[in-house]
């Protein structure tokens, strides 16, 4: 795209998003001007290495959908300590074959309010302990230097009640106080709370907080000191789009939209995934287009499946570049408690039907609690009810079911509703930590089967596998936040852990778990990396296995077809595969015997077929 090009597509640009704000805002004149003032500023004070980039990517806007795409998520603190620890650990990131990395949120946030630090007392300062803003762009420009990208939250639906606008609210200046939700009185909320599920039944019931210096409720979808603001009010999304071109500029090449189907506020719905937050979305995504075309954004938004699809938006107005695929990872979990695969199967359906140019990030675990958001309309065909379901897949995954070797904690038990959600380590769901305490060599080696498997599955589907730090060395839960004050009430940080750096040694000895799983992993990564049938631009499909605890699924691009079959049941089984062509094993570079494929319990195959067509 040459300039002339360039400064057209601006303008159109320009154009559109003024027509949206007119639509959102109308009679904001002035609020507009100042919008169109700071997008020029934050263009002019773009780094030149940044403009670059985006030069680079301008060409090449699919560069994340590359099959050597590999991304790790991580707690600073945890992992190095400080910013500056984690520039010293990049070595050790890119011997994981990551080149994505998501820093978990690390802008200023009061201690024991902090919500993980997802409540933000300050868009433009570090929290002190991990360093200072220069710290956050020193890395950024190592991480560019060695082809990692980074991604960093933006926690835009609330802010901390330390935020400066908070403190300015609660002093009294109506200016400030228009930035959140307050009410005279408790009857507004009370209607809202008619519709309005919760976010935190246990931990936080309740969408309203009493603010006692304005003496007014204050609305709090989350915790009470994260205070929702008001994106009805023009200056919100001015001020909070100054603060996101602010994080692009020190470097962020991704921009993870946290908790975004909650940024529109209706009296008398559910105040989740409403038109207008569509509408902010793809605001968000022409201010991106105009100041810093080379930042992506990632859409956390944790709903139901026919919720999420639409954050992509369209083709000739794209929303978020990248989603999680939510609902496979709970499914991925159900399948491992219940050995049954058809769920999975059929979500798959649902995902590989769906246009390639989406970008979804795979995983298997993150930071936060996995909710069990499944089917279960579809589950119900086999009698499994929600809430008896639930039950059993939580009994399953803390060890109380008998037999389950899975070590987790359950995480806002709403025993109202029969609604727990789970938090545990990988290593810890998969049985690691229950066959090491045992010394169950058996137990362990399936575990560590299954472990890699569910790894295995994640790297085979098109889009971005994330790792979860720790998980490639098959880190345990971290039980001492129970005699934490500050953490206790809160079950996610049982996987929040430190990183443990002594284990970490062991990862190039194959004999020891970490070994294994860390050089399993890496011998994965590379296959995906070398066949062009892991392209996301690959035709994926259900294989099927005639064995409901067998899951089959046919990749093909090219000339390369990919048949991964991966066992989820407790027994050995022998399938046969009715796929065209001749199979070899990439792992093992065996000839494989379609009639006749034997998978021990918690194992799988990658078989590959060339026919050697590739085509340009
Ligand atoms: C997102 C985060 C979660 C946090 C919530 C509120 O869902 O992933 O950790 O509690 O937003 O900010």
């Amino acid at each position: 795209m040459d300039e002339r090009q360039r400064s057209q597509q601006v303008k159109a640009l320009k154009d559109e998003l003024r027509q949206l704000y007119q639509d959102l805002y109308s009679d904001s004149g002035e609020a507009w001007e100042a919008l169109l003032r700071m997008l020029d500023q934050a263009e002019a004070q773009r780094p030149a290495v940044m403009k670059d980039l985006d030069a680079r990517r301008l060409q090449d806007p699919d560069w994340f959908k590359d099959r050597n795409m590999l991304g790790m998520q991580l707690y600073v603190g945890p992992f190095a300590g400080t910013l500056q620890g984690v520039r010293e650990k990049l070595d050790y990131i890119e011997s994981c074959g990551v080149n994505y990395l998501h820093l978990m949120p690390l802008l200023e946030s009061p201690a024991g309010r902090s919500d993980g630090g997802y409540a933000v007392a300050d868009f433009r300062r570090v929290q002190p302990e991990l360093g200072t803003m220069e710290d956050l762009a020193a890395l950024t420009a190592d991480c560019h230097s060695r082809g990692i990208s980074v991604c960093l939250d933006f926690v835009m639906n609330h802010t901390s009640e330390d935020h400066e606008w908070a403190r300015r609210a609660r002093a009294g200046e109506a200016e400030y106080q228009d930035f959140y939700f307050f009410y005279d009185d408790w009857s507004i909320p009370q209607e809202y709370e008619k519709h309005v599920p919760q976010v935190f039944p246990t931990t936080a019931p309740g969408n309203f907080t009493w603010c006692r210096e304005v003496g007014k409720p204050v609305m709090t979808t989350f915790y009470p000191y994260q205070w929702d603001l008001n994106y009805a009010n023009p200056a919100v999304f001015n001020a909070m789009t100054d603060n996101m071109l602010f994080l692009c500029n020190k470097g962020v090449d991704v921009i993870r939209l946290d908790a975004v189907p909650y940024i529109w506020k209706e009296l008398g719905t559910n105040c989740r995934n409403l038109p207008q937050v569509h509408t902010l979305v793809r605001m968000m995504r022409l201010v991106c287009e105009i100041v810093c075309p080379g930042t992506l954004l990632l859409g956390e938004v944790v709903m139901e499946p026919s919720k999420v699809v639409p954050y992509f938006g369209s083709v000739e107005k794209p929303e978020c570049h990248m989603l999680y695929n939510v609902t496979t990872m709970a499914s991925i979990w159900h399948t491992v408690a219940s050995h049954d695969v058809r769920l999975l199967r059929h979500q798959l359906g649902q995902v590989f039907v769906l246009p390639k140019e989406y970008g979804f990030l795979n995983y298997i675990r993150c930071h936060d609690d996995i909710g069990w958001g499944l089917d279960y309309p579809y589950l119900s065909r086999f009698g499994m009810g929600e809430v008896p379901h639930k039950r059993y897949l939580n009994d399953y995954f803390t060890g109380k079911w008998p037999g389950s070797p899975a070590r987790g904690e359950l995480y806002n038990d709403d025993p109202r509703l029969g609604d727990a959600r789970l938090c545990g380590t990988t290593a810890s769901l998969c049985g690691i930590e229950a066959a090491r305490y045992e010394r169950d060599g058996g137990k362990l080696a399936w575990a560590l089967r299954l472990d890699l498997m569910l790894h295995a599955l994640i790297f085979t589907m098109s889009g971005l596998p994330i790792l979860y730090s720790g998980d490639e060395i098959t880190q345990e839960n971290d039980y001492s936040y129970h005699s934490d004050p500050l953490k206790a009430d809160d079950s996610r940080y049982i996987h929040r852990g430190n990183m443990n750096w002594a284990a970490a040694e062991k990862r190039n000895d194959p004999e020891t778990p970490e070994g294994m799983i860390f050089q399993g992993l890496r011998k994965l990564e590379t296959l995906r990396g070398e066949h062009r049938v892991f392209d996301s631009k690959a035709d994926t499909w259900n294989v099927y296995t005639g064995d409901d605890s067998v899951l089959g699924i046919g990749r093909y691009w090219r000339g390369e077809k990919l048949v991964a079959l991966f066992n989820f049941s407790e027994f050995e089984k022998t399938v046969a595969i009715s796929e065209l062509g001749v199979f070899t094993d990439l792992l093992t570079g065996e000839k494989a015997d379609k009639l006749r494929i034997t998978l021990p319990s918690g194992c799988f195959v990658w078989l590959l077929c060339d026919f050697g067509e590739e085509k340009a």
